[in-house]
């Protein structure tokens, strides 16, 4: 199938990094969100990592311009009548992600296929909210996006072989390596990750360590970028937890029982980098 024109629905962190890897790698793309001022957020962090590629030295600046020229503000969900691909990279709420796919499904051409950057919740339950479940896909870009080099490909139960074929092609011309996962609550990255990360905020609360020595073990002795206390703060702690509950429910099992100083910190608003503090505090 071929794809040229693509929404991007969301203009976050997730979905603007989305926006500008599709548009360096050619193709148009509308990026959507409800409010102008997310969408110039969304803009402004693409400009500013093209100006550092430019600086240096790896990008013209007329290159920038054209990749910037490639991507479109949007407002308007209509927006998706004249698109092949959608890539939906909203909040992770069911509710607000359904309501997203039964819109789309209505504006949205027939061909055009529906994806969702979801990193927990089930396919086939979005696939259900419209009437094309076999043109709706996951497509799990990992954080942040013009890193790093993995796309987590989740097929739902109807999601047709010919769209799993798209997908797996645009994410090779996106320079991003795709992996076939099936439909399970956090699929495989985040059924991995996220207990890691609840048990080292286990281990800070029951003291067995300082957040930094925490941090600092599976740092330098499991050679991990970041720690994982460093990494629940990048990812979002609001998020962390969502998942977490999204894998209890799913296996109901307890070993996915989130820590009560997760729920504590999300409770006080301590959510991350993004508020300025969570295990950690940022300028
Ligand atoms: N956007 C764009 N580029 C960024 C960036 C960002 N937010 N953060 C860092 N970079 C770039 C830097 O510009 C730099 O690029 P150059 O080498 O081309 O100059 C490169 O990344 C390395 O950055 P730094 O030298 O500043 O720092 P670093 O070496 O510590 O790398 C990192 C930063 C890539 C974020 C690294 O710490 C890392 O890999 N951390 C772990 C990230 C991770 O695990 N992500 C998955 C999260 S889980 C997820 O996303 C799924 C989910 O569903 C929750």
């Amino acid at each position: 199938m071929d794809v040229q024109k693509m929404m991007v629905v969301g203009a976050g962190q997730m979905g603007s990094g989305i926006a500008q890897v599709c548009a360096m790698a050619g193709y148009d793309v509308f990026l959507h969100d409800l409010k102008q001022e997310y969408v110039d957020r969304g803009l402004a962090t693409i400009t500013k990592n093209l100006t550092r590629q430019v600086e240096k030295g790896r990008m013209t600046e007329e290159e920038k311009e054209s990749i910037l020229n490639r991507i479109t503000p949007s407002l308007d969900l209509n927006n998706a009548r004249n698109i092949d691909l959608v890539i939906e990279a909203v909040v992770e709420n069911m509710e607000v992600k359904t309501s997203i796919f039964s819109q789309l499904d209505e504006i949205a051409p027939e061909h055009a296929i529906l994806a969702t950057n979801t990193s927990s919740l089930p396919i086939t339950e979005i696939a259900a909210a419209t009437k094309r479940p076999e043109k709706v896909i996951g497509m799990h870009f990992m954080n942040p996006v013009p890193v790093m080099k993995l796309v987590e490909i989740i097929r739902g139960l109807a999601t047709a072989d010919e769209v799993y074929q798209t997908i797996e092609d645009i994410t090779r011309k996106l320079n991003k390596v795709p992996v076939e996962v099936n439909d399970f609550p956090g699929f495989v990255s985040n059924r991995i990750l996220m207990p890691m990360i609840n048990e080292a905020i286990y281990a800070l609360y029951e003291g067995v360590a300082t957040k930094e020595a925490i941090d600092e073990v599976m740092k330098l002795g499991m050679n991990h970028p970041m720690g994982p206390l460093t990494l629940a703060d990048f990812i979002g702690l609001d998020t962390c937890l969502y998942i977490m509950e999204t894998l209890h429910e799913g296996f109901g099992d307890d070993k996915y029982r989130p820590c009560p100083l997760l729920r504590k910190y999300v409770k006080a608003g301590w959510l991350g980098r993004k508020t300025g503090r969570g295990f950690y505090t940022y300028e």
